[in-house]
């Protein structure tokens, strides 16, 4: 049996239609996870939700305590996880509005507790993160996307930075050149921590702008939040059509 965990980000701190059963405060040795882990029925199957930048949304990305949120869905017993993200659009399909499935990442970001093998505490392990998203998870969503006639990318290159400004225009130019198509904050080390405890974990992603450079429009804090407001209710019905066909595969 699986068990679905859903880290929600900008725009989903809380899941709409999750009829709340309870909710857990989990300690770690890593610390405290970014809120109490909220269980509750999605057309009727148990998830767990988790809001990566705290109930409040208060957390900046290079804040949360990424070790900590996956490690409280691993003692959860949270077999996967379905992370939701805002990003910037590079590529000419990341238009804003749209969603995508990722299925590729290159990490840019630095400083970030991103194992949990360090300190000795316990051996080392390099973990296989040649394909970093999990591909049936990846399929099911972008099945369910399709039965439930929701628009979505079917691949992606995640690039994350680390915030919590934006990118510069060339740090965008780069990140192109390098393959990104899509440019957000929180994507890493949330992964590999994941790969590293066995959670199969995909993310969808929505488009809230352009990436810097890609329009002569500055990127105000108010074109963003509306659009992910739109984007996240798509996101919502797409969830629940993922949970209905969970076990069904
Ligand atoms: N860059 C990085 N992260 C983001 C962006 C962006 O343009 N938009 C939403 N999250």
């Amino acid at each position: 049996m699986s068990r679905l965990g859903i880290i929600g980000g900008t725009g989903l701190t809380a899941l709409e239609g999750l009829k709340v059963t309870r909710r857990t405060v989990s300690h770690t040795p890593y610390g405290e996870p970014s809120a109490p882990l909220t269980y509750g029925d999605l057309n009727g199957k148990e998830v767990a939700f988790l809001p990566r930048h705290g109930a409040s949304h208060t957390i900046p990305p290079h804040k949360i305590n990424y070790r900590a949120n996956i490690q409280a869905l691993s003692d959860a017993g949270i077999t996967d996880i379905i992370a939701v993200a805002a990003v910037g659009g590079i590529s000419e399909e990341m238009a804003p509005g749209r969603l995508a499935v990722p299925d590729q990442i290159i990490d840019y970001t630095w400083g970030r507790k991103s194992t949990f093998f360090e300190d000795g505490q316990s051996p080392v392990v390099h973990i296989d993160f040649t394909h970093p998203y999990d591909q049936r998870l990846r399929e099911m969503i972008l099945q369910a996307a399709s039965k439930e006639g929701i628009d979505i990318v079917s691949s992606g290159v995640y690039g994350a930075t680390q915030g919590p400004r934006l990118e510069t225009a060339a740090e965008i130019a780069r990140m192109e050149r390098d393959g990104c198509t899509l440019v957000g904050m929180t994507g890493m080390p949330e992964a590999a921590l994941a790969r590293e405890v066995e959670i199969n974990y995909a993310c969808i992603a929505v488009s809230a702008n352009w990436a810097a450079g890609k329009t002569s429009e500055v990127i105000t804090m108010e074109s963003i939040e509306q659009t992910i407001r739109d984007g996240m209710a798509r996101v919502r019905s797409l969830l629940a059509r993922v949970i209905e066909r969970m076990d069904e595969n």
